[in-house]
């Protein structure tokens, strides 16, 4: 199933499909339930699969002009209302996981697990709020080469030139993100809090990272991991795993969800 809901006089879209303990699977900045067309088809077997566009992102349209991660995640509740969905266990891609952190914060009952795919319970440092800031200024001017240079620097050095087919096609689906969209989420990321103490109220956690993610750093994301005491995998590269490393996600999730 395909559909809409209605949310703060605008539309999100969602999609819902297969039988089985649900699993909710939220996309990254710049990317859309597209993104989990291969992976979705794997869980499909086992489970109940919903798939959202958050604000600003796929055929979601933009509500304001910051969409903060609580705002993202009533949407999400919104969703799961009209599928009259109780529990879910999410996984979420880095922006994704912030959102499912949000989530969790407000609804911890309707939360089972949750799988940080790239992402974290970390707020910003300052040195990325600023970059943030800078990012939104350019997003202005110089939209295209931004996104472009962005989503290049989410992969590993070294998987550049193997995955150049994948960056391509990413790349063309981010463009489609408008402008309000990106700077919306970005302040909305800029500004989310550290959700640390949410990630450890949350009984099934785990933590998939990339060994050379740009984003996250490996000892960050092992001090976390020992923090919150939630187990830390580390996939080969960079922080675009599902398509960098991508067999080993799919059965790393698999094994998650049980
Ligand atoms: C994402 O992939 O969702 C973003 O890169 C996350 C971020 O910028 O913190």
């Amino acid at each position: 199933m395909q559909n809409f809901i209605e949310f703060k006089n605008n539309k999100v879209y969602f999609s819902s499909e297969g039988e089985g303990s649900a699993v909710l699977l939220l996309h990254g900045f710049l990317e859309s339930s597209f993104m989990w067309k291969e992976l979705s088809r794997e869980l499909l077997e086992t489970h109940r699969v919903i798939c959202i566009d958050l604000l600003g992102h796929g055929k979601t349209g933009c509500i304001g002009y910051v969409h903060a991660m609580e705002e993202m995640a009533e949407a999400v509740n919104e969703v799961l209302k009209s599928l009259r969905i109780r529990r879910v266990t999410i996984i979420g891609h880095s922006m994704g996981g912030y959102v499912g952190l949000a989530f969790a914060e407000k609804y911890l009952d309707k939360v089972k697990g949750i799988c940080l795919m790239n992402s974290t319970s970390q707020a910003d440092s300052e040195e990325r709020k600023e970059l943030r800031l800078r990012a939104c200024k350019m997003a202005q001017t110089n939209y295209e080469a931004l996104v472009k240079m962005s989503i290049t620097n989410l992969f590993a050095e070294t998987s550049r030139t193997k995955f150049a087919k994948e960056i391509e096609a990413i790349k063309k689906e981010a463009l489609k993100t408008p402008v309000q969209g990106y700077i919306a989420a970005t302040k909305g990321m800029r500004e989310r809090k550290n959700r640390e103490k949410v990630l450890r109220k949350i009984d099934k956690r785990l933590i998939i990272s990339g060994e050379k993610d740009p984003i996250l750093l490996k000892e960050l994301v092992t001090t976390e991991g020992i923090r919150t005491e939630t187990p830390v995998v580390f996939l080969p590269l960079g922080h675009m795993s599902y398509i960098e490393s991508n067999k080993v996600l799919t059965i790393k999730v698999k094994e998650f969800l049980g």
